[in-house]
C-alpha cells in the first residue's frame, strides 16, 4: 500500500524574495480567507508562528475568518478524565458527556486563540453568528448530539471584518431554543467560506496534504480531485479525506476558487503556500470554471433576452420565457461582473443520451473562449450524470462543434427516436453532432 503520511519537512521563506511576494499582495487585498486549524495545530509548537503569520495577512489587508478544531483536545482530556466518548470530529452521533467535553474545550480553546491574537495587537473576537441544527437521525442511527449549520449571521461577521477584526468561530453552536450542538470544523469553514463567498477556504492540519504515493499533490483542478477520491478513497489520510470532500463542496458551491490543505507544523506554511509560486501544500481550485453556474429563477429574463437575440439570427430555436422558467435546472450560465454573457443547456433526450442546446455567447465577448468553456463544462456535467453520448444540433456553427469541441457530424437518424421525430417535426434542417463521452 502506498505510504500516504510521509514525515513533515521544514520549510523557509525565502527573504530574497521580496519583490514575488509583494506582487501578490495587491492581489490579496480585501479579500477573505477562511482558515481552519485543527485543533492538534493549536497544540502544537508552530501555533504561535501560524499566529503571528495570520496577523500579517491582517496587516496586508486580507480579511481572515478564523475557524478551529476540537477534536483533538475532546480525545485528549477524554483520556485524562477517563471519559468515554462516543465522537471525535463531530461527525458520529454525540453523546451528552462527549458535547460536554466539546463545549468546554471549546471555550478554552476561543479563549486561547483570543489571547495568542492580542499578544500580536490583533482584535479577534469569538461570535455567535453561527444558528445551529441537529444532524437528526440519517439510515436510522440518531445523532444526538451533532449539529450542523442551520444559519449564519453573515452580515455580523462582514461588519467585524470591516473593522479588522477576526472573528474566531467555535464547533460548538447552539440553536434557535439555546440547545447546544457539536458541528464539525471543516464542513463548517466549508459554509463559512460559501457563505462569505472567500476567495480561499484553508485547512491546516497535521499532514501533509494530500498524497499521490509519496508525492504531494500541488496544484489540482477541482475534478481531477474527484477522479483521485473516486479510485483511491481508500488510501487517503481520513483527516485529510475530510478537509478535501468540504473543499469540494465549498468550490462547487461556485463562490470560492481554491482550497488549500497544509501542514500546520511548517514553519512559515501558510505565508509560504500563499506567497511563493510554488507553495508548499495541496491546492485545489476551481478558477477555470468559476464563472459558469447553474441557472436559477432570477436569470429567466436575462436567458430570454439573450436567447431571442440568438433566434432573430437563426442560430437558436425560440424558446418562450414560460419554456424557459420550466427548463430552468437545464440551464448552465456563464456570469461577469454580475451579468451573464452567455448560456447553455443540457437536456435528457433519452436512450442515454443528452444534448446540448441553447449555447449563446453575447457578440461581444466572442473569440475568447467562452463558447468553449461552456462546451466543456456541458461534456463534464453529462460525463458525470452517466451520458453516453452528447448530441448538438446547429444551423451555422458546424466549425465551431468539429472543429474546436471535437464533435463529429453524423446524420438526423442517429438521434434516438424521439428527438429525431421532434428533429423531423421542426423542419430547421440543422446539422446533427455528436461527442461520444
Ligand atoms: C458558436 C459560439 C457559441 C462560439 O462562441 P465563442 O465564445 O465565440 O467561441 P470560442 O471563443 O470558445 O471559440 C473556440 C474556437 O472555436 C472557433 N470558432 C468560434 N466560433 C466559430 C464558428 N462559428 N465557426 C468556426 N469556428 C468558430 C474559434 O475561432 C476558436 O478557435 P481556436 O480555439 O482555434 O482559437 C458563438 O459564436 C455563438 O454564440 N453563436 C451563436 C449561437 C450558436 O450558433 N449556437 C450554437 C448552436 S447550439
Amino acid at each position: 500500500m502506498d505510504k500516504l503520511i510521509p514525515e513533515p519537512r521544514k520549510v523557509t521563506l525565502k527573504a530574497s524574495d521580496l519583490r514575488g511576494i509583494l506582487e501578490y499582495v495587491p492581489l490579496y487585498q480585501n479579500q477573505t480567507f477562511i482558515i481552519s486549524i485543527d485543533g492538534s495545530v493549536i497544540a502544537c509548537d508552530n501555533f504561535s508562528d501560524i499566529i503571528t503569520d495570520i496577523a500579517v495577512l491582517r496587516s496586508l489587508g486580507i480579511n481572515v475568518v478564523l475557524v478551529y478544531g476540537i477534536g483533538y483536545q475532546i480525545q485528549r482530556e477524554a483520556a485524562v478524565r477517563g471519559v468515554k466518548i462516543s465522537d471525535v470530529h463531530g461527525t458520529n452521533p454525540v453523546d451528552d458527556s462527549t458535547l460536554e467535553l466539546a463545549k468546554e474545550v471549546s471555550a478554552w480553546l476561543a479563549q486561547t486563540i483570543i489571547d495568542a491574537f492580542a499578544t500580536r495587537n490583533v482584535n479577534s473576537v469569538c461570535t455567535n453568528a453561527v444558528r445551529a441544527t441537529e444532524v437528526g437521525i440519517i439510515s436510522g442511527v440518531d445523532y444526538l448530539n451533532a449539529g450542523r449549520v442551520e444559519k449564519v449571521e453573515f452580515s455580523v461577521l462582514g461588519n467585524l471584518l470591516n473593522m479588522g477584526i477576526i472573528p474566531v468561530i467555535s464547533p460548538v453552536a447552539v440553536n434557535s431554543q439555546g440547545r447546544l450542538y457539536r458541528i464539525n470544523s471543516d464542513s463548517l469553514a466549508a459554509d463559512m467560506a460559501t457563505g462569505l463567498g472567500a476567495s480561499k477556504l484553508i485547512y491546516m492540519t497535521e499532514t501533509r496534504g494530500l498524497m499521490l504515493g509519496d508525492e504531494r499533490a500541488v496544484a489540482f483542478p477541482l475534478d481531477d480531485v474527484k477522479r483521485i477520491l473516486k479510485e483511491r478513497e481508500p488510501l487517503v489520510d481520513p483527516r485529510v479525506l475530510s478537509k478535501v470532500k468540504c473543499a469540494i463542496t465549498a468550490l462547487e458551491a461556485g463562490r470560492t476558487p481554491r482550497a488549500h490543505i497544509l501542514d500546520g507544523r511548517d514553519f512559515a506554511c501558510l505565508l509560504t503556500e500563499l506567497f511563493d509560486k510554488v507553495g508548499c501544500a495541496t491546492m485545489i481550485y476551481a478558477d477555470e470554471y468559476q464563472k459558469i453556474r447553474r441557472a436559477v429563477s432570477g436569470d429567466v429574463p436575462q436567458i430570454f433576452n439573450m436567447t431571442s437575440l440568438s433566434v432573430k439570427m437563426q442560430n437558436l430555436v425560440y424558446r418562450s420565457r414560460e419554456e424557459i422558467a420550466k427548463n430552468i435546472s437545464s440551464y448552465f450560465v456563464y456570469e461577469m461582473d454580475a451579468s451573464l454573457i452567455a448560456v447553455v443547456s443540457l437536456q435528457d433526450i433519452g436512450d442515454g443520451c443528452a444534448e446540448l442546446a441553447s449555447l449563446f455567447v453575447l457578440p461581444f465577448y466572442h473569440g475568447n473562449g467562452v463558447g468553449k468553456k461552456m462546451v466543456e463544462y456541458v461534456k463534464m456535467k453529462a460525463r458525470s450524470r452517466g451520458f453516453k453520448k452528447l448530441y448538438s444540433l446547429s444551423t451555422k456553427s458546424a466549425p465551431f462543434f468539429t472543429n474546436a469541441c471535437g464533435f463529429t457530424e453524423v446524420l438526423p437518424e442517429e438521434l434516438p427516436k424521439k428527438r429525431y421525430e421532434k428533429y423531423v417535426k421542426s423542419r430547421r434542417h440543422s446539422k446533427v453532432f455528436v461527442f461520444n463521452l
